[in-house]
Formats: structure tokens, C-alpha cells, sequence
């Protein structure tokens, strides 16, 4: 009420003074444009008496001096017009009492003796007069002189008038800025807070469970969506005490990210993790005059990201949006996640030369497709080697400048594009304990053998400490590829390999994903099945009875091309499914400067629009293709709309992809189709397993999915879930940690093989 007073007192007293302003200079131009005239008609009446002033001063009677006058001008009770002989003496008068008038004997002897016109203002009888004496001058004779007087009260009377008229406009303009004000402040800021504030009573009383969405209120954007992020801090620390406190009642065998931040805390204590990948976790990018923050689509993202939230540390990594120079620091840090930041993300940019050899080449067109067995030949250029080796030893410095002030620092590398780093971070500190945990598969020393630098790659990668990968099967390979390639002792009981005084550790850590019951709040879309889907229609202009949703990089190893086909094959199979399902493929475009990408997404967009074709109607379609980069809700949206979810993947480390639509289904329900060459395939037992290359497998993988009982669905989803509520991220994270913390490290400085 108070700010409402000073608000209408502030906004009245500013109004006043301009008004004021105003028309005190109104006034004065008013005042000074009504005597000019005055003093014109004065003039002009003075030249036509002059032009008759023979006459004139002959006559003797004031009325018929009167008449006269009325043949030049409008006479009014205001003029007052005398005549005088070139004495000066007064010959006749219409009404005025002239010996009134102050000095108007010297006024009028001046104008006759000097030739000229005088004017001014002078007050008689309490009035105000404005005088004009002008010489009558008669044939080259002055014959007398002419006064002629106004009174200026009507001059007064107009000025008064405009003071009057403002004041009621300033009464007018004062009555609507109070009613305006109070209008305003009700409608745009009472009510609005009085929303806010019933929203936070909610959330903080947890009325509102975990429906933390807040009422869209424009005037407050930046409050409400600060408020906003508090809520959702809240809710998440809510859920995750109502968990942890659920949990230590159940079992000690569930992790979650608080219980990770506690065991990271009591194991590395005070010291950053150093966590190194390629990929960053947050990309800024431009987009026309605007910068957005995105978070890349992959399965390294999507499993580290949560660590670091919950301990904290140092990410580094290539800074390769168009925005992130501008959005970090002079060192390439910035704090993240935006929203709420709990690490530090430190980018290295890279040349375009750099890029090219050791991203798209060496790592992309060499290493990617000699690990992936896909028949995609890998190619190897002596120039991407060389820019590989530039860009680890550039991640080096950095990892070396982060961690010069900490002992026994602990550093986690991931995937392929630096397996040269362990080894160049060991060789200058030993006492660093290293982990590179390596996201893709390994091949068999066979296929492995085809790399011209195979020697040189197992050398950087044996700098470790510690080599994960997602299954047993890669790491049997790998020690193969040692024996094969090496001269070096394999301990087959202890998975591990001593070279040159240091010990590498060879172990299994399958990845997972944050399932946690910590993100349910996130997860909720609190929807009907029904509902869901019209969503789903709604996005996709396409409705169907039955939804199938894939959700990938746009990868030759995902086999994509395989999972159309095979959705080809299955309308060719069971046609009474043409019209009643439609599968959805949300792609996102990725590497697509390589050109086997480039081929991959026409050969995509030539199988969609040959199958579309040739089973499409007006309302329905069989293969909806959205190629972008969609969000984490409008993926959640899919998963959860869908009846099954297919992973047809040629060949893959894990897949992620497979246990977050399992972990997206709270309702219990959905069928995995699953590509037997995952390694999310060990673990998920309960998909329906299947082998892409065999499309009629896959075709009736898609049937049997179709036609399961809701029971079998439910159970098989259930024991999955209950799976990856067990083995989530945190335990992941926890158990490398764990391991790499524990490692004796030999203090050897290590050779680099380079
Ligand atoms: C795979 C790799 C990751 C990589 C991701 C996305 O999951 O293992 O290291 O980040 O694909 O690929 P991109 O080349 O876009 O980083």
C-alpha cells in the first residue's frame, strides 16, 4: 500500500512540475503575442489618422471625433484614442481622462519634437495600459500627435483563462494516473505475487507434490524462473531425503547421487576430479542473434554429466560450439550446468586443422569403424595421426596445469580420441592416479592389427592405471591385442598387464544411466496413455493406433537403415497392421561433415520415402523421420507414448538409449526391442533379443511385441527396471572411483611410446 501511496505522490508530483513548465511558458508566449498585436493595430490606426489628420484635428466634439474613428476600426470601450496640436496640447479626446495618464504629456512632446513613434506599458487607475503616441505629420508638417491607448485587462483575462484551462487538464491527468496506478498495480503486480506466493506456500508446505511447474507470469520472468529453479532444488532435495530415507530401510545396495557425493567426499577428499572427454557437456551455440545452451545428444554425455553434478570437479573438453569462446573465461572455463552450476567445464579449442585430423579423421574415419565392426572400412592418414598426437598432448597440458597444486591427483579419461593421454599425463606425474574408461567396443587383435599405429595406441592407453569397458568380451580383446601387438606381462588372473614398472588394470564397468528416483519429479508427465499420445499425433501430424519410437546419433552402427527395412518387412508380413502403427525415428544429425554420414542420411531419407510411398493414406504414415536434436521432454514425451522402443544397433559398447526408455516407463509398460550386439543386451535380458541383419527377426520381433499380453509386458519391464534401479550411474562412477583411488600406483614415470 505504502510503495502504491509513493508511486501516485511520485507520478502527481512529476506531472505537476511539467505541467507547470509548460504553461508558464505558454503564457509568456501568449502574453508577448497579444501585446505585439496591440501594438500593430495601435500602428496601423495611428497611419490612418495621420492620413486624415487635417480633418481630424479640426473637429472638436468627442462623439463625432468618435464616428470618425469607427470609419477606421472597430471602436471598443477598451481604445481610447486622443488628439493633440504640435504644441502638445490636447485637442480632443473619445473618453479618458488623459492628466491620468502618467507622463503623457512628455510622451507626447518627445514623439512631436523628435519625429517618432513611442510605446509602452504603464498602470492607471489600477489598470494596466498599453500606450502608442505616434507624430501626425501632414504634408512634410507635424500638425499634431495621436495617442492611442488599450487597456490590457483583456490580454490579463486570456492569460488567466489558460492557467485555468491547465489546471483542469493537470486535476484530469492527476484522477487517472491514481486510478491507472492502483488498476496496474493490482492487476500486474499484487495479483501476480499473490500467485507466486500461494505457489511457493505449496511447494514449501509440498502441496503441490512434484508438480513444480510455475505459473507463467511475464512482468517477473527472471524471478519466477529463478523461483523456479529453487522449487525444482527443493523438490529434487525432497525426493532424494524421502529416497535415501526409503532406502536405508530397504537395502545398502542402491546408489544414489548423494550417496556418491558422500563416498567420493570420504575417498578423494578434498581434491577435484579431473574427468577429460571430447564431447563437452554443455555447447554454446548461436542462433541468429541469440546464444543457446544444448546439450549434445551420446551416451558419454548423458552418463557423466550426473557424476560431476553430484561431486563436483573439473570437465574438460573440446570447446567446439560457435558460441563457447564468447561464453567462457580467458581459459576457456565456465561454470555449469547453467541453471545451477555444481562444476567447472574447461574447453580447448582446436584449430580447424586440428579438428579435422584428430576429430572427424583419426578418431571418426579411423578408430570409430575399426572398434565398431560394421563394414565401414576404417581409414587411416598419416596426417590425422600426427593431428591426434597434437591434440592429446594439448589436452595434456591442460589436465597437467589443473592438477599441478593436488598429490595423487585423480584423473578419468574418456573413450577413444585420447589414448595417448594416459601415458603423456604418467610420464610427467606418476603419483596421478589414471582411469580411461573406454565407451566403444574393442575388436579382436585381428581386426585391431589393421591399424598402422597399434603399438603406439596400446602404449598411450597402457599409461593407465585403470582401462574400462563396458563388458568382459572387450576386455579379453583388448589383453589379446596387448599379447598380440606387445612385449609385455599379462597377469590372466588379475586382468592386468606390467610394462615398463607400471600396471594396468583391465576391468568391466558397464555404464548406466541416472535411473535414480531422485529424477522421478522430472520424469512425471503425469498423462493418460490417450493423452500421451495425442501429444504424440499432435507433433507428428500422423495418428495410429500402435507407436513405435527409435531414438539415435544418426550412426552407420546404429543400423537405422536395417530397423526401416525391417519395419518395411513387417507391414509386408502382417498386413492387418497397415493404418494401426506407425514407427517414429527421432534422429539426431551427427558428424555429418564425414561423408559415410552424409551418404547415411540420403540412403535414410530414399528408405523412408520409399516405404512411405508405398503404404501411406491421407491420415497415417508408417515411418515418421525427425531429424533434429530433440530435448530430453520431448524424448521422455516418445518414450512414454510408445509401445515399444527399438534398438537395432550393428554393433555398440552399451546403449544408453535402451535403458532410458526402460527407466522413462514408471507406468510399467512398453516392449525393448534389443540388437544382440549391445552391451546393453547382457544385462537387459527381458527385451526381445534380436539380430538387425535378420530382418524377418526383427519384423516378427515387432509383431510378437505388438501382440504381448499386458501382463508379460508388465513383468518383463518391472524386472528390468528393477535391474537399472540397481545398477544405475552412480554405482558405475562409484565403483571406478573406488578403484582408482585404491590403485597402488608405482611412482614410474612411464614411456609414451610416441
Ligand atoms: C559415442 C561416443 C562418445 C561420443 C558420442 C557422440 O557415444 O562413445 O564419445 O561423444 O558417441 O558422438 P560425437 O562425435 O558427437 O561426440
Amino acid at each position: 500500500m505504502k510503495i502504491t501511496l509513493n508511486l501516485i505522490v511520485s507520478l502527481v508530483l512529476a506531472t505537476t512540475i511539467v505541467v507547470s513548465i509548460f504553461t508558464f511558458y505558454e503564457v509568456r508566449q501568449e502574453k508577448e503575442r497579444l501585446s505585439r498585436e496591440l501594438e500593430i493595430r495601435a500602428a496601423i490606426l495611428a497611419e490612418s489618422l495621420e492620413g486624415s489628420a487635417n480633418v481630424l484635428l479640426k473637429i472638436d466634439s468627442p462623439s463625432l471625433f468618435k464616428n470618425q474613428i469607427q470609419r477606421f476600426i472597430n471602436y471598443d470601450s477598451s481604445l481610447v484614442v486622443a488628439l493633440y496640436d504640435n504644441k502638445g496640447n490636447s485637442l480632443v479626446s473619445t473618453n479618458f481622462n488623459l492628466s491620468n495618464l502618467p507622463d503623457s504629456v512628455t510622451h507626447i512632446r518627445e514623439s512631436i519634437n523628435l519625429r517618432k513613434r513611442i510605446s509602452g506599458l504603464t498602470s492607471a487607475e489600477g489598470k494596466s495600459i498599453h500606450f502608442f503616441v505616434a507624430p501626425l505629420n501632414y504634408q512634410n508638417k507635424i500638425l499634431g500627435a495621436a495617442m492611442i491607448i488599450h487597456d490590457e485587462s483583456n490580454i490579463n483575462a486570456s492569460i488567466n483563462n489558460i492557467w485555468q484551462t491547465n489546471f483542469i487538464h493537470l486535476l484530469t491527468q492527476i484522477l487517472l494516473i491514481v486510478f491507472s496506478t492502483i488498476l496496474v498495480v493490482r492487476l500486474n503486480i499484487v495479483k501476480p505475487i499473490t500467485i507466486v506466493v500461494g505457489w511457493m506456500k505449496n511447494m514449501r508446505t509440498g502441496k503441490a507434490g512434484h508438480q513444480i511447474k510455475m505459473p507463467s507470469i511475464d512482468l517477473f520472468k527472471s524471478l519466477t524462473d529463478e523461483a523456479a529453479l529453487m522449487a525444482n532444488s527443493l523438490a529434487a532435495a525432497r525426493t532424494s531425503a524421502e529416497v535415501e530415507a526409503r532406502l536405508r530401510l530397504e537395502s545398502e545396495s542402491i546408489w544414489t547421487a548423494e550417496r556418491l557425493k558422500e563416498y567420493v567426499r570420504k575417498e578423494v577428499g578434498s581434491k577435484n576430479l579431473i574427468v577429460v572427454s571430447n564431447r563437452e557437456p554443455y555447447m554454446h551455440v548461436k542462433q541468429g542473434s541469440n546464444i543457446e545452451c544444448i546439450i549434445p545428444p551420446g551416451g558419454l554425455v548423458t552418463a557423466i554429466d550426473p557424476i560431476l553434478k553430484a561431486c563436483g570437479g573439473i570437465w574438460i573438453a573440446h570447446g567446439s560450439g560457435s558460441a563457447d569462446v564468447e561464453t567462457s573465461n580467458g581459459i576457456g572455463k565456465i561454470s555449469v550446468p547453467p541453471e545451477e552450476p555444481s562444476y567447472v567445464l574447461r574447453r580447448i579449442f582446436l584449430s580447424k586443422e586440428e579438428e579435422e585430423g584428430y576429430y572427424y579423421g583419426f578418431s571418426n574415419e579411423g578408430i570409430w569403424p575399426l572398434c565398431h565392426i560394421t563394414h565401414t572400412r576404417p581409414t587411416f592418414r598419416l596426417e590425422d595421426w600426427a593431428q591426434y598426437q597434437t591434440v592429446n598432448q594439448k589436452f595434456a597440458e591442460a589436465v597437467l596445469d589443473e592438477i599441478k597444486n593436488e598429490t595423487k591427483p585423480l584423473v578419468l579419461i574418456q573413450d577413444y580420441h585420447f589414448a595417448l593421454l594416459p601415458a603423456l599425463i604418467k610420464s610427467k606425474r606418476p603419483d596421478a592416479h589414471v582411469a580411461l574408461f573406454w565407451h566403444i567396443p574393442w575388436p579382436n587383435p585381428e581386426v585391431f592389427g589393421i591399424c598402422p599405429w597399434q603399438k603406439e595406441i596400446l602404449l598411450g592407453l597402457l599409461g593407465a592405471d585403470l582401462i574400462g569397458f563396458h563388458i568382459q568380451f572387450h576386455c579379453n580383446n583388448f589383453l589379446e591385442s596387448v599379447d598380440r601387438f606387445l612385449e609385455s606381462k599379462i597377469n590372466w588372473d588379475q586382468f592386468q598387464v606390467e610394462k615398463g614398472g607400471g600396471i594396468t588394470s583391465v576391468k568391466p564397468f558397464p555404464i548406466s544411466i541416472d535411473h535414480g528416483e531422485s529424477k522421478l519429479h522430472e520424469k512425471k508427465l503425469n498423462r493418460s496413455k490417450n493423452e500421451l499420445k495425442e501429444m504424440v499425433y499432435k507433433h507428428t501430424g500422423c495418428s495410429s493406433r500402435f507407436i513405435g519410437v527409435g531414438v539415435d546419433r544418426i550412426d552407420y552402427t546404429k543400423g537405422i537403415v536395417e530397423r526401416f527395412n525391417a519395419v518395411e518387412r513387417f507391414f509386408e508380413k502382417y498386413p492387418e497392421f497397415v493404418g494401426q502403427f506407425t514407427f517414429v525415428e527421432l534422429g539426431a544429425p551427427s558428424r555429418t561433415h564425414i561423408k559415410r554420414y552424409n551418404e547415411l542420411l540420403n540412403e535414410l531419407d530414399d528408405t523412408v520415402e520409399k516405404i512411405n510411398i508405398r503404404y501411406q493414406n491421407k491420415n497415417w504414415k508408417p515411418i515418421i523421420f525427425l531429424k533434429a536434436q530433440h530435448n530430453h521432454s520431448m524424448i521422455n514425451l516418445f518414450y512414454k507414448a510408445s509401445d515399444l522402443c527399438m534398438v537395432t544397433s550393428l554393433h555398440d559398447g552399451m546403449n544408453l538409449v535402451a535403458k532410458e526408455f526402460i527407466s522413462s516407463r514408471d507406468d510399467e509398460d512398453g516392449v525393448l526391442i534389443l540388437s544382440q550386439f549391445t552391451g546393453a543386451a547382457r544385462e537387459l535380458i527381458d527385451a526381445l533379443i534380436i539380430n538387425p541383419y535378420s530382418i524377418e527377426e526383427v519384423a516378427d520381433a515387432l509383431f510378437t511385441a505388438l501382440n504381448m499380453k499386458q501382463k508379460e509386458r508388465t513383468e518383463r519391464i518391472r524386472r528390468m527396471r528393477s535391474l537399472l534401479r540397481e545398477k544405475n550411474v552412480y554405482r558405475w562412477a562409484a565403483n571406478i572411483i573406488a578403484d582408482l583411488a585404491h590403485l597402488q600406483v608405482s611412482a614410474v614415470a612411464v614411456e609414451t611410446g610416441l
